[in-house]
């Protein structure tokens, strides 16, 4: 069972990076008296991703795998580019045989691996993990997929993962004891929305063994962490590029063509979002020149020095992991993302009272799976433009209301 350590780490001497990463988001610098803290839901953009934008639009545009004259063929380069990008920025171990496949995001992503990969791969008694509690995004397609083969006479029984329920994170013990040889597919998310943990994804692939497909949902933790792929062995990647700095309707599947049928979405899909692809490339390249392991560290800072905030005042609860991880911890670790609530005041009405003060944070069940939580809460989510300033700020106003 993993457990929580209480550490309270401090941006130190990253300060000057920060603020100038900061500095390249016109909406942010444009806004002194806001505080976004909203980026699990999108992520703010920096000039140099609306600058790629505006220079493709401005010299480049025209439809991409259609056409011979030059701004065709750049088109069509430039997309077959972004699924090397994408590779690379993943640490992909073996590139040749991989697929990479746009979409407009997460959601579409794991559909479409329901839709046109899951039903090709099983067969009648086969079991499927659900994550019942992570977002609804990794649950209904493959709920769905059932409901399709079942229509058809194969039968995949759902096995909904189980959860620790102090931290938020899968029991992978008791994982380990539900999974068996027809265990043939298990969905998993790489941080959770909504607990904040990093779902330690090495031991879900102990905990099921050699040959099950694993599909990673890892739209909260590309651009917030460095993802290896070599470290992972998993066989889907799906995630969100507005997520990860670039445009709204962009985003990708990575598929590793290594355990079952080819990944080959079905059907025509038409003009490629050629915009939100040249957006994903230029996001990849900032992330990397901004380094992804420092933007952990300064996120997880973050959201150690709120935890550790919030724990001080008795009128709030912390959900999942009661206390801060340091980013060298050998247990669970919480990313940027910290959800709590107000014992009296409620989540709705709180957010009301942020804003009031300039803060911007989701106030609701985020989209969670009925397994989740009950009843609203407060999520404060953040990324490399997030400040030391805005949480110190951010826990004073709480400590009013307290
Ligand atoms: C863990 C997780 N999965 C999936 C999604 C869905 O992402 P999108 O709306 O970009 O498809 C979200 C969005 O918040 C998420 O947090």
């Amino acid at each position: 069972m993993t457990s929580c350590v209480n550490t309270t780490a401090g941006p130190g001497e990253s300060g000057e990076w920060q603020r100038a990463l900061r500095a390249q988001f016109p909406i942010l610098t444009g806004h002194p008296d806001l505080a976004y803290l909203d980026s699990a839901a999108t992520a703010q953009k920096p000039q140099a991703v609306l600058d790629a934008v505006q220079t493709y639009l401005t010299t480049t545009n025209a439809n991409a795998g259609r056409g011979t004259y030059p701004w065709a063929n750049r088109t069509t380069s430039l997309v077959e580019e972004t699924r090397d990008r994408v590779r690379r920025f993943l640490r992909d171990p073996d590139p040749e045989r991989s697929a990479v496949h746009f979409t407009s995001g997460t959601t579409e992503g794991l559909r479409t691996i329901a839709r046109d990969w899951l039903p090709g791969f099983l067969v009648d008694g086969d079991e499927i993990v659900v994550p019942v509690a992570d977002h609804q995004a990794n649950i209904e397609p493959w709920l769905e997929t059932q409901r399709q083969l079942a229509r058809q006479g194969t039968h995949v029984r759902v096995l909904p993962m189980p959860y620790q329920q102090a931290s938020g994170d899968y029991d992978h013990t008791v994982l380990a004891r539900l999974a068996g040889p027809r265990t043939r597919f298990v969905a998993v998310t790489h941080v959770h929305h909504v607990y904040g943990g990093d779902m330690n994804i090495p031991r879900i692939r102990e905990a099921v063994g050699p040959d099950a497909v694993i599909c990673l949902d890892a739209a909260q933790s590309i651009g917030h962490l460095p993802v290896s792929l070599a470290g992972l062995d998993v066989d889907f990647v799906a995630f969100s590029g507005h997520k990860a700095l670039a445009l709204p309707g962009s985003g990708a599947v990575w598929a590793r063509q290594a355990r079952g049928p080819r990944f080959v979405p079905g059907g025509w899909s038409g003009t490629p979002h050629t915009v939100g692809i040249v957006s994903l490339a230029a996001a990849l390249d900032w992330l990397e020149a901004a380094g992804t392991d420092r933007i952990e560290r300064w996120t997880v800072a973050l959201a150690s020095r709120l935890t550790d905030g919030l724990r001080h005042l008795d009128a709030y609860e912390i959900l999942g992991c009661q206390t801060s991880l340091a980013a060298d911890s050998p247990v669970q670790r919480r990313q940027g993302i910290v959800t709590f609530r107000h014992r009296e005041i409620g989540s709705g009405d709180l957010g009301f009272i942020l804003f009031s003060h300039g803060f911007m944070v989701r106030c609701d069940q985020h989209c969670q799976g009925s397994a989740g939580e009950s009843s609203e809460s407060v999520r404060v989510s953040l990324h490399v433009y997030s400040t030391v300033e805005e949480i110190d700020r951010l826990l004073s106003v709480l400590a009013t209301l307290g």
